[in-house]
């Protein structure tokens, strides 16, 4: 179990030089592969793919943010308050939205396409023999030359039943148009969303570039123990979505409690319990004060006694979608 095993070591963050000190989990002990270091992007730290490629270690996440107003409101909010990195999906329906504000958004703050790190997904109704045109679809509808990272979001196909035994070649063939685009420099890095420990290992077998990243959901309630533990084995990040439980968890009690005692507000703590793991997070929020406090969780740490009372909240439980019986 990784709950309540770590170590501190110092980190050396951005341009400010701050030394921020970090809890990981012991390394050596478990294998987990991603070197803290400081990153390119902002003074918040990231971490390294398996690719070489640094990702920031919080992002902001923008499921159901769409219109052009509310995402240019957003993604103008997160570059003030320091996010570097900003999380889409075709199914998202915001791509072109946060492709354009971005375009318009960077100069003002100084910044290039370089120092943003994009990631996309694939949607489950472009799974199998239409992936590279769904793939070539978000790049154009971004329309920032590349994709950062690009994520197959779904281990099944839309319109076949879960169970349905076409499921795996679909992936197999999606992954194939992934690691194409990849090879054109189009997609940086490539990864996967909620696939269970069976798809990753499957994917494993048959990949010839490995998945750089792994996203599914994870908080307190689902710390998906195997599933970390095997990425750290396979040399793959594994990175959080729905930290706050779609909102939900913020009105917990062991939360609650917890973030009285620092001080901090509930979806800081929730935040700071996933970064201090060395788990990427990308909470969402259309709201330019949450965007903004929703950041402030590099300077402050949770203690060994509090990580491992909100890890003690594990029971299972999803706030979102389940992949288990997807063939
Ligand atoms: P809103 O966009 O109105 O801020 P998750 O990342 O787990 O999916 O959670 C996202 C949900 O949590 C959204 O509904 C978002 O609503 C809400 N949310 C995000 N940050 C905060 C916050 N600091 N306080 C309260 N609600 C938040």
């Amino acid at each position: 179990m990784f709950v309540g095993n770590f170590t501190h070591m110092p980190l050396r963050c951005g341009n400010s030089n701050e030394i921020i000190e970090w809890s990981l989990h012991a390394a050596t002990e478990l294998g987990f592969p991603h070197q803290m270091s400081p990153t390119p992007f902002s003074s918040w730290p990231s971490v390294a793919l398996n690719t070489g490629l640094q990702m920031p270690l919080l992002g902001l996440g923008t499921y159901k943010l769409c219109g052009p107003e509310d995402v240019r409101r957003a993604v103008d909010a997160a570059l003030a308050a320091g996010y570097r990195a900003f999380d889409s999906a075709a199914v998202y329906r915001n791509e072109a939205d946060l492709g354009k504000a971005l375009r318009e958004l960077l100069p003002k703050y100084g910044l290039t396409r370089e120092d943003v790190f994009i990631t996309s997904k694939l949607g489950p109704k472009d799974q199998g023999e239409k992936a590279m045109e769904g793939a070539l679809h978000s790049l154009a509808q971004l329309d920032l030359g590349y994709i950062d990272l690009y994520l197959i979001h779904w281990p099944g196909t839309q319109g076949l039943p879960v169970a349905d035994e076409r499921n795996p070649g679909n992936r197999a063939q999606s992954w194939a148009s992934l690691e194409e685009l990849h090879g054109q420099g189009k997609l940086k890095a490539i990864g996967v969303s909620n696939y269970t420990a069976a798809h990753m290992t499957a994917l494993m077998q048959s990949c010839k570039v490995p998945p750089a990243v792994l996203q599914a959901e994870f908080h307190p309630r689902l710390c998906q123990p195997e599933l970390r533990s095997l990425c750290a084995q396979y040399g793959v990040c594994f990175q959080a979505y729905s930290s706050l439980g779609k909102g939900e968890l913020l009105a917990d009690p062991v939360i609650l409690e917890v973030a009285k005692n620092c001080e901090r507000t509930p979806a800081q703590v929730l935040l700071r319990w996933a970064v201090q793991q060395g788990v990427p997070a990308l909470p969402k929020s259309s709201n330019p004060e949450r965007i903004m406090r929703n950041a402030e969780v590099f300077d402050f740490t949770l203690s060994d006694a509090d990580m491992d009372r909100l890890s003690a909240l594990d029971c299972g439980h999803r706030f979102c979608w389940d992949p288990s019986e997807v063939a």
